[in-house]
C-alpha cells in the first residue's frame, strides 16, 4: 500500500481527502499543528473508512518537526501539502507569520524530497488571479498583484515549486487552484469548523441558520452581476479532495520527470451571494436572516474557473450539485454543540 502523507490533514479539506485517499486505497499519515483544527477530525475519517490514519502533532514550518516525521515514516512516497495559515485579513495585519508558516513549510518539505525523492500535490488558489479581465479564467490567465500575504504566499509557492521541480528529477508536482469549496461529507461525520467568527460564506450562513450569529451581512449589492451581490465558483469539498487523489495518481503512473502543472479546480459556474442564500433555503427549508451592507474591503466582484484543463487532462469535473453542497454544510452543523461552538469562538 503506497504511503502518503498528508500535511494539515486534521483541517478541512485536508480531512476530506484522507477520506478519499483511504477509500482509494492509500496508507495515509497526517500531520498538522492543530494550529485551526481539532483532532476530533480524525475520529470522522476512522467512522467514515473504518481506518485510522496515523497522526503526528508536528509544525510543517519546523525542519526538525519534518525530519522527525520522515524518520517514523521513511516509506512516504508522496506528500500532499495543505497546512498553510489561510485568514485574508489576518495575513494582512500578521504577514511575517503567513510568509514564516507557509513559505517555511513548503522549503521544509521540498527540501526532504530533494535529497529522496518524491510527489507533491499542493494546495494553491484562486486568489493568484485577483480580478481577472476576462472570465472565466484559464490557468494560463494572468497572475495579478496579490491582493493580501497570504495570496502572495501562493504565488511565491507556485514559484518555489515550478523552479525546484525543474531543477531536480526526484520530485514530481502539481498545483491545484481551488476556487470556493464549500459542503461537508454526507456522512456529517467530518465538515468546516473555523475557529472563531466565520469569515468564509458558507459557515457563517449555516452558523446564522443555527442561531449562532442574530443575521448574516451580506457584503455589496452594487455589484455589475445580475442581483448586484458578487460571483464565486463554489464547489462541493468532495469532488475537490477526489482531485487530489486523481492528482497523486497521475504524478505516480507519470514518475519524476514530469514538469510541474498547475490546474484550476471549481464547478465552472459564477454564482452570487444572494443566489447560494436561496439554493441554502431550498435545500434545507430553513431560512436565512440576512441584511445587505457595504462591499467588504478586499473583495474582487467575479471570478469563476475555466475547468476544461483539469476535465481533458485530469479527466475530473465537479459532479455534485450546489444545493447537495449545502445541505450537507447544514447536516453537518446540526451535529456541532453550541460548547464546542463556544470554544472555536475563543479560539479553541
Ligand atoms: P484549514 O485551516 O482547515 O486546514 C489547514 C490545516 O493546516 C489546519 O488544520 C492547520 O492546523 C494546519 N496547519 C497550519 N499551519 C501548519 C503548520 N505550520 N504545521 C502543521 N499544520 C499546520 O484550511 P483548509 O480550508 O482545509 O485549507 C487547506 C489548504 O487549502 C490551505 O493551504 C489553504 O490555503 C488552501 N485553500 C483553501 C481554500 C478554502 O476556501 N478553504 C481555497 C483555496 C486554497
Ligand atoms: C464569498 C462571497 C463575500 C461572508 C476567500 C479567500 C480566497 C480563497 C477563498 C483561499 C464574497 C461574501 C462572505 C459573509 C458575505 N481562499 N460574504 N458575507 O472571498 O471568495 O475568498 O476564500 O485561498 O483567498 O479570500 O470567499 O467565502 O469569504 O466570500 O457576503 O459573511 O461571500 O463578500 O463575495 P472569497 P468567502
Amino acid at each position: 500500500m503506497q504511503k502518503v502523507l498528508v500535511t494539515g490533514g486534521t483541517g478541512y479539506i485536508g480531512s476530506h481527502t484522507a477520506v478519499e485517499l483511504i477509500e482509494a486505497g492509500f496508507e495515509v499519515v497526517i500531520v498538522d499543528n492543530l494550529s485551526n483544527s481539532y483532532a476530533d477530525s480524525i475520529d470522522g475519517v476512522e467512522k467514515i473508512t473504518g481506518v485510522r490514519p496515523a497522526f503526528i502533532k508536528a509544525d510543517c514550518a519546523s525542519p526538525q518537526d519534518m525530519q522527525q516525521v520522515f524518520t517514523e515514516h521513511p516509506d512516504i512516497q508522496a506528500v500532499i501539502h495543505f497546512a498553510a495559515l489561510k485568514a485574508v485579513g489576518e495575513s494582512v495585519e500578521k504577514p511575517l507569520e503567513y510568509y514564516k508558516n507557509n513559505i517555511y513549510s513548503l522549503i521544509n518539505l521540498l527540501e526532504i524530497l530533494k535529497n529522496r525523492g518524491g510527489h507533491l500535490v499542493f494546495s494553491s488558489s484562486c486568489t493568484v488571479y485577483g480580478q481577472p479581465d476576462v472570465l472565466p479564467v484559464t490557468e494560463s490567465s494572468p497572475i495579478k498583484k496579490a491582493l493580501s500575504p497570504y495570496g502572495n504566499t501562493k504565488k511565491i509557492a507556485e514559484d518555489i515549486l515550478a523552479d525546484t521541480i525543474q531543477s531536480t528529477n526526484k520530485i514530481s508536482g502539481i498545483a491545484l487552484r481551488y476556487f470556493n469549496p464549500i459542503g461537508a461529507h454526507p456522512s456529517a461525520h467530518i465538515g468546516e469548523f473555523p475557529m472563531g467568527k466565520p469569515d468564509n460564506l458558507v459557515p457563517f450562513i449555516t452558523q446564522t441558520a443555527k442561531g449562532i450569529w442574530p443575521e448574516l451581512k451580506v457584503f455589496g449589492s452594487d455589484y455589475n452581476s445580475p442581483d448586484g451581490t458578487a460571483i464565486r465558483d463554489y464547489f462541493h469539498v468532495v469532488d475537490l479532495a477526489k482531485a487530489h487523489v486523481i492528482a497523486l495518481k497521475r504524478l505516480i503512473e507519470k514518475g519524476n520527470k514530469t514538469p510541474f502543472e498547475i490546474f484550476n479546480v471549481g464547478a465552472g459556474n459564477g454564482v452570487t451571494v444572494l443566489e447560494i442564500i436561496k439554493s441554502f433555503e431550498r435545500a434545507t427549508g430553513v431560512k436565512i436572516n440576512y441584511t445587505l451592507t457595504d462591499r467588504r474591503p478586499g473583495d474582487i466582484e467575479k471570478v469563476w474557473a475555466d475547468t476544461s484543463y483539469a476535465e481533458k487532462e485530469l479527466g475530473w469535473k465537479a459532479q455534485l450539485s450546489l444545493d447537495e453542497a449545502l445541505l450537507s454544510a447544514w447536516n453537518w452543523e446540526k451535529t456541532i454543540d453550541k460548547q464546542s461552538h463556544a470554544k472555536a469562538q475563543r479560539g479553541g
